[in-house]
């Protein structure tokens, strides 16, 4: 089908609120490793995967073989019936999950495995308030939205109750308008005011992602995480990390990102780069927490963990291990992060570069004195991106940050090209926008 025909029925046939990239939006066709083509036959250098998806590039012939072979099989079982590769994944998530953490609950998104991760809280502290971040992303449940701190996230005003938020750990535009050092990690403390200002004094749940996706790749200092799990846990509630963006050795070093900052969650939620694309979510706990279930009702989840996707994530975890683990990510990422630096010198519209391993943010801005996002520029930078063969993320929640993200079996050499893409449409964008 050509593209006109495409978008043709995307605007007649699906609902208008679909978030589409690009002036013109783009349907792609077919994907292979680092590069996706659309459907005219243009190649495009994926430095999104996805939204963080396709952790081992596209179509790995690993995973495609495994999945082919199962869909030979059997494609669905349901929850009702044990399968091999679903305890084999459970199995293997609890080898490389930090701490105890070692029983899984398989469901089909983040979203999914966020609900659980409530639910579960509630259920095993017996208290009902849970507190998330401004600027965090869960998810588009009405349960997620209403954990989520960026207002654009929160349609129609769906307020599950018992939902505080707390100020996050945004030094480059801190909350409380302090700089760090000096402000002692002051934010992370604010979360014990709001604890004992807007709730009842005992909490179910804190829930954090070590590393704010959608929320622009806003990334805490060392101290804050320590902090925020002895405030959790002296108000009786569970520390709930959110890893689907951070999750599968996307931050380098380690295979989940808490893991910077020495913490360990007591249920941590996964999602997108788990399966390389397949739908799989996953909500992980130590056995005396799961424990708690049993006795509250019933629930299943009907694709949850199911055949298909269960050994595409397998699959996807072993290409890591043997092509793209931690170590190589963090190797990537500092290269890719230097490069991005060397922009930051040359471009003024760069107000900041951070992140970790292969999740780099880029956050722009009108001036750098003023801080003043600049949505436009994202938006500039896309087209001028895009018309040269690269593909990049955008997010913050003034929509000025760009997300870079390549598949994790990225190469320096994938880095150079990317980053001679970014020099020349940042050279453009600053023209236009000085
Ligand atoms: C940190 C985080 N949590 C949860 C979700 C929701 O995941 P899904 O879109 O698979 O429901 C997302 C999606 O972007 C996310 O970034």
């Amino acid at each position: 089908m050509d593209k006109q025909a495409i978008l043709e029925k995307q605007r007649t046939y699906l609902w208008p609120n679909y978030l589409l990239y690009y002036t013109d939006p783009l349907p792609l066709e077919r994907g292979e490793g680092l590069y996706v083509w659309d459907v005219e036959g243009r190649r495009y250098l994926d430095f999104f995967a996805g939204i963080l998806t396709t952790s081992v590039g596209h179509r790995h012939p690993k995973v495609t073989e495994r999945v082919k072979e199962q869909v030979d099989k059997i494609v669905h079982t349901s929850t009702l019936y044990p399968h091999e590769n679903t305890v084999n994944l459970a199995e293997k998530l609890a080898e490389i999950a930090p701490g105890r953490l070692q029983q899984s609950f398989f469901t089909n998104s983040g979203t999914e495995a966020n609900e659980t991760a409530i639910m579960l809280a509630k259920v095993y502290t017996g208290q009902q308030e849970v507190i998330a971040l401004r600027h965090g992303y869960s998810g588009r449940s009405a349960l997620a939205m209403s954990l989520t701190g960026i207002s654009s996230w929160r349609i129609g005003g769906t307020q599950v109750p018992g939902i505080k938020h707390a100020p996050n750990a945004y030094c480059y535009r801190c909350p409380l308008k302090l700089s760090y050092p000096q402000c002692g990690v002051a934010c992370a403390y604010a979360l014990e005011d709001v604890i004992k200002t807007s709730t009842s004094g005992k909490i179910a749940a804190v829930l954090v992602e070590p590393i704010q996706g959608v929320g622009g790749f806003v990334t805490p200092p060392p101290e804050y995480f320590k902090i925020v799990e002895e405030i959790t846990h002296h108000y009786g509630g569970l520390l709930i990390v959110d890893e689907v963006q951070t999750g599968f050795g996307r931050t380098g070093t380690y295979w989940f990102g808490i893991e910077h900052w020495d913490v360990e969650p007591d249920i941590m939620t996964m999602a997108k780069g788990i399966a390389n694309g397949f739908p799989l979510g996953n909500t992980m706990t130590r056995p005396e927490i799961a424990e708690a279930m049993p006795q509250a009702g019933l629930t299943i989840s009907t694709f949850g963990g199911n055949p298909v996707s269960s050994i595409a994530a397998l699959a996807t975890i072993e290409v890591l291990q043997e092509e793209a683990d931690p170590g190589h990510v963090a190797e990537v990422g500092s290269h890719l992060r230097k490069g991005l630096d060397a922009l930051w010198e040359k471009y003024p519209v760069i107000g900041e570069v951070r992140g970790k391993g292969l999740m780099q943010g880029v956050e722009l801005v009108k001036d750098r004195e003023s801080k003043e996002p600049a949505p436009d520029a994202v938006n500039m930078l896309f087209e001028e991106t895009k018309a040269r063969g690269l593909l990049i993320g955008k997010g913050g929640a003034y929509g000025n940050v760009v997300r870079v993200a390549p598949p994790l079996t990225a190469t320096k050499a994938h880095v150079e090209e990317a980053l001679e893409i970014l020099d020349e449409a940042f050279a453009r964008v600053q023209e236009a926008f000085s």
